[in-house]
């Protein structure tokens, strides 16, 4: 049963990888938890100087899932070059570097800066968080932006880019036709959702920033819309993200659309819940027959005519 998948060059030991922001650097956790059974992990956004992120509170529990206003807190590439890529060299798994910025320039520089390392897999792009004032969102929702800083990230990698898109604009597959069209080998779908909770005796908000990141099972629904509505619009693969919690909704994932998945906030629950859903995927195609993961992508049996969505494609 084969389990792998190629992203532009690309091989990923198989469909799971675990999300920006929700495995640290990756280094952490080594010892802890078997990081060569997941397919590839994503590091917490980079920028080029260190971050220290939004005032407390910047996380707070909901139904279902988390708010959080964490505003890009990082060690910084260069600490990472110092610190994390020796560590990470150790590791078999893909390791993608997720890069954040408040200018194109300070994209470019932190690519870069990561390019020549050999452990460095690829590039995840963050134009989507929606708690900085400079960058984040503000790129993200502006098609403009967000195809400027593919067109200028492209032309400075060979290694698999990839631009994780947010779910808080009208029609994300427009995102992803225009990241596709300036050479995007794929993108992510989603990131979290604008969100806002208040504490009814103090009346305050529950995030010093007022408002933050909507993630974990409240927002799958959401997320597998997205990744269907991506799927119909573009050609290049699709990393699925939101809410998945075990394999049965990894498998929800791919059959809307996602070539691989990404496990978020559960994480913060399990930080080995990759690795169990990646053995839950193989053992239900083993199940099923299936004799490679890949024929479940898109797989849904959907009427379209009677999808809003289509008519938005
Ligand atoms: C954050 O650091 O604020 C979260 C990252 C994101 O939502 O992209």
């Amino acid at each position: 049963m084969n389990e792998s998948f190629t992203l532009a060059g690309l091989t990923f030991r198989n469909r799971v990888l675990v999300a920006s922001g929700t495995f640290g650097y990756g280094d952490e956790v080594l010892g802890l938890v078997d990081v060569n059974a997941l397919g590839g992990i994503v590091t917490k956004s980079l920028s080029m100087k260190p971050r220290d992120g939004n005032p407390a509170p910047r996380i707070t529990e909901t139904a279902s899932g988390m708010l959080n206003s964490i505003g890009l807190a990082n060690i910084g590439v260069q600490k990472f070059i110092e610190e994390k890529i020796p560590k990470l060299s150790l590791i078999s798994c893909a390791v993608i570097a997720n890069i954040a910025a408040s200018s194109i320039e300070e994209y470019c520089a932190v690519l870069e800066a990561l390019d020549s390392f050999e452990v460095i897999a690829g590039f995840e792009i963050n134009v989507s968080c929606p708690n900085v004032k400079e960058g984040g969102l503000s790129f993200g929702t502006d098609k403009t932006k967000v195809v400027l800083i593919t067109k200028e990230l492209r032309r400075r990698t060979k290694k698999p880019l990839i631009i994780k898109l947010t779910p808080n604009v009208t029609h994300i597959s427009e995102f992803a036709r225009a990241v596709e069209s300036e050479g995007a080998d794929a993108v992510s779908v989603i990131n979290t959702l604008i969100g806002m909770a208040i504490d009814i005796r103090t009346h305050k908000t529950k995030l010093s920033t007022v408002t933050g990141g909507l993630s974990g099972p409240a927002i799958k629904p959401v997320a597998i819309a997205k990744v269907y509505e991506v799927y119909r619009a573009v050609k290049i693969p699709i990393l699925g993200i939101g809410g998945i919690t075990s394999w049965e909704d990894a498998i929800e994932f791919l059959l809307a659309g996602a070539s691989a998945i990404q496990v978020g906030t559960y994480n913060f629950v399990d930080p080995s819940a990759g690795a169990k859903i990646a053995a839950g995927i193989k053992l239900f195609c083993e199940q099923q027959s299936i004799s490679d993961v890949g024929e479940l992508v898109g797989a849904v049996q959907a009427e379209r005519k009677l999808s809003v969505i289509e008519s938005w494609l």
